[in-house]
């Protein structure tokens, strides 16, 4: 669970988060938005990249502003980035590895821990093949992969099967659905791929402009005409 308590970021004289109370009670939530409305602004507030104007944020009753970046990690937050963040060079395994490492875990679990994250994403390619020969889909799981190594507590995804086709997009969807239960760590997926997020999210939030325009259940959520207004809408019309 995360709660999050009067969240304001500020960026010169962007505002791209405005007083924000949001609590995300499920083991697996999903927020939603049009372009530009704050969800990777919000992200980078709860893994620590971006220090908030004013704000409180709970995870699991920890104050997560309290803890620097790096503490952050150690306690077990994880994130993919929009952008690939592998480096195409190395092995499918030191990309693995070298976040295992960031992230507190013990150097004598690390083999352990790194084939059991690959094992749990469905990798099948080589460990040691660089990350640069792999497909486009499998680049996204050595994200994933990344983003679950040692013992993730709380998994924010952004955006973690983009430009994807869907078959591949099913796949990652299917690895997204199982981390609450297997790994027993939350997830927080950000998507613009309605089908992905009500395959992977009970409970989904919606930001416009900064600000939370509704929170509940996906399904329900994703019926509100607010919500089709400020966003599916545009889907639905093209
Ligand atoms: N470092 C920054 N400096 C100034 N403005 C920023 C910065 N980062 C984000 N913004 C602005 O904050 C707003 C929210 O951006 P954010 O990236 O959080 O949106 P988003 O919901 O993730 O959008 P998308 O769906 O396109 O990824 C935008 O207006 C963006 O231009
Ligand atoms: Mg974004």
């Amino acid at each position: 669970m995360i709660e999050i308590e009067g969240l304001t970021v500020r960026f010169g004289g962007v505002t791209p988060i405005r007083t924000m109370d949001l609590t995300l009670p499920a083991t697996a939530c999903g927020v939603i938005g049009p372009n530009g409305a704050g969800k990777t602004t919000l992200f980078n507030v709860l893994s620590g990249f971006v220090t908030p104007a004013a704000g409180h944020v709970r995870a699991f009753g920890d104050d997560l502003l309290a803890l620097s970046g790096h503490r952050r990690a150690r306690w077990g937050l994880r994130r993919t980035f929009q952008t690939e963040q592998a480096i195409e060079k190395l092995s499918v395994y030191d990309n693995v590895a070298m976040v295992h490492e960031h992230t507190g875990g013990r150097r004598r679990d690390r083999r352990r821990d790194v084939f059991a994250a690959l094992e749990f994403v469905g990798l099948s390619v080589s460990p040691s093949a660089p990350v640069g020969a792999l497909g486009a889909g499998e680049r996204r799981l050595v994200e994933l992969a990344r983003s679950v190594v040692g013992r993730p507590r709380v998994v924010l995804l952004d955006e973690p099967a983009a430009g994807l086709p869907d078959e591949e997009t099913g796949r990652i969807g299917a690895v997204i659905r199982r981390i609450p239960a297997d790994l027993d760590a939350m997830t927080v997926l950000v998507d613009h791929d309605m089908n992905l997020v009500s395959a992977c999210c009970e409970v989904t939030a919606v930001l416009d402009f900064g600000r939370l325009i509704a929170v509940g259940p996906t399904q329900e959520v994703l019926r509100d005409e607010h919500v089709v207004r400020a966003y599916l809408g545009t889907e639905e019309a093209a």
